[in-house]
């Protein structure tokens, strides 16, 4: 007699069934899944749109959104590390955390106002989860900042979180910036990863102010 499979295991294998997409569909991660299942889900990407991809290497989620967004949208793509070009993307290396990397994309949006931030930033792990919660955590509110800053009113902001130390906090930061809240766990992230993608959806007017304190 087989095994009764769990859920879970349904969902684990589920994902894997990803890597394999990816590479038939020339799709660089398949991260990119994950966006694409969000996006679908949430109707986030648009002809024309102008979208920020945070933490985008090795390029899964722009290669989605630069396909989404075309012909005239664009993607502007931040990475520590190298990615090769993408049509319709323009990429920075450099460190989200430093004041001149974000000075850089500011120059590239060149005064544009932004349709989606997008951040799938994940720091290195060093195993001690209330370090790697930590620096998650950093990066997140760093890539919320960023939003707060450059969205267009109403605007749509997508960050991937860990469950854990911070996290309901963030949320509930979340909830005073944007109209609606939502967690997406799409099939395509692996269910023994605790990682959730925070979706706000919306930016209130107040929010978008640059002295709003209380987001
Ligand atoms: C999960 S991967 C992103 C995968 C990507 N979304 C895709 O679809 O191919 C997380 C990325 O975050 C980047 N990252 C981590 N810390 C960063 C930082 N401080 N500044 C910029 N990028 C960072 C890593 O280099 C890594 O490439």
């Amino acid at each position: 007699m087989g095994r009764v499979r769990g859920k879970s295991w349904m969902h684990e294998h589920v994902a894997d069934v990803y890597v394999k997409r990816a590479r038939a569909e020339g799709l660089r991660s398949r991260a990119a899944y994950k966006l694409a299942q969000i996006a679908s889900r949430d109707r986030l990407l648009q002809p024309g749109m102008t979208v920020v991809d945070l933490g985008a290497a090795p390029g899964g989620w722009s290669q989605i959104a630069a396909g989404r967004v075309a012909p005239r949208g664009r993607v502007i793509a931040l990475d520590l590390l190298e990615m090769p070009r993408l049509p319709g993307v323009t990429f920075i290396q450099g460190d989200f955390r430093d004041e001149a990397t974000i000075a850089e994309l500011e120059r590239a949006l060149d005064g544009r106002k932004v349709d989606l931030v997008l951040s799938d930033m994940a720091p290195n792990l060093s195993g001690i989860a209330s370090v790697d919660q930590a620096r998650a955590l950093e990066l997140a509110g760093l890539a919320l900042d960023f939003a707060l800053k450059h969205l267009k009113p109403q605007g749509n902001f997508v960050v991937k979180l860990f469950h854990g130390e911070g996290y309901e906090a963030y949320v509930k930061r979340l909830r005073a910036c944007f109209r609606e809240v939502a967690v997406r766990k799409p099939d395509a992230s692996r269910s023994r990863s605790s990682e959730v993608f925070l979706l706000g959806r919306g930016l209130k007017a107040h929010a978008a102010r640059p002295a709003a304190a209380n987001c």
